[in-house]
């Protein structure tokens, strides 16, 4: 068995603007655990791409771009070339245009060895669409946690706003809807919950009761 298999992973996976960042984030800190955004690998890659020149519709070149970025992440901001990106991977543009490199299959390939290495001892909360059926088919506890598209759509609006972006509501709802088809339907680690994970619906949740039931699952697969 490899070294890293005994360090747990919790798996988050859902739909965008679920706040499966923010529940992530906060079990991660209430457990001492590392985190790892996925999606803002994806995220960072399309923006690299952009401003490199490399066509968004080239995925090996994507790919060979992908593998060799220099990434890191650090007290909640990502470092591009030693460069803190900000919110310039934050808009929607910058989410859609993670979607459509995310699609590839080449670009998820060249990203799979980087997110794994985030599972670094005590252990690892990530979020993204894939992180239980593909990153970490083994993670302790799978969740996947999702919203209506309503209540989504409302989460991104307040999210934007706060940071200073104009936001859309009809607009947001639009686009949160395709690109949740978008993530489902592609052929490559699509969307899904896979039946080893607990559902977390949390529409009528507050973020304390989300984080607190990712707590006890967690407690509840740590005492098996
Ligand atoms: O915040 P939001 O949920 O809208 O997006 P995100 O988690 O930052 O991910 C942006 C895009 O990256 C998604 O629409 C997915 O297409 C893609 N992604 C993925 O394919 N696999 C992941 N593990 C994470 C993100």
């Amino acid at each position: 068995m490899h070294a890293s298999a005994a360090i747990p992973v919790i798996a988050i996976d859902g739909p965008s603007a679920s706040g499966k960042g923010t529940v992530a984030a906060l079990a991660a800190r209430a457990l001492g655990f590392h985190y790892l955004d996925s999606g803002a690998i994806y995220r960072v890659t399309a923006f690299a791409a952009r401003r490199a020149g490399v066509s968004l519709e080239d995925p090996q070149a994507l790919a060979g771009l992908a593998r060799g970025l220099d990434l890191r992440f650090d007290g909640g901001e990502v470092y591009l070339d030693g460069q803190p990106v900000g919110d310039a991977i934050r808009t929607e543009e910058a989410g859609r245009d993670a979607s459509r490199i995310a699609a590839m299959p080449p670009v998820r390939e060249a990203l799979l060895e980087r997110q794994r290495a985030f599972r670094q001892a005590p252990g690892l909360v990530t979020d993204g669409r894939d992180m239980g059926s593909v990153v970490f088919p083994d993670a302790a506890l799978k969740i996947f946690l999702t919203a209506t598209c309503e209540e989504r759509a409302n989460r991104r609006y307040k999210q934007l706003i706060e940071k200073g972006f104009d936001a859309n509501l009809a607009a947001l709802f639009q686009d949160l809807s395709e690109r949740d088809a978008r993530d489902a339907a592609r052929a490559a680690a699509p969307l899904r919950q896979t039946a080893d994970a607990h559902l977390l619906e949390t529409s009528d949740l507050t973020i304390g009761q989300a984080v607190e039931q990712v707590l006890v699952w967690f407690r509840e697969a740590s005492a098996h």
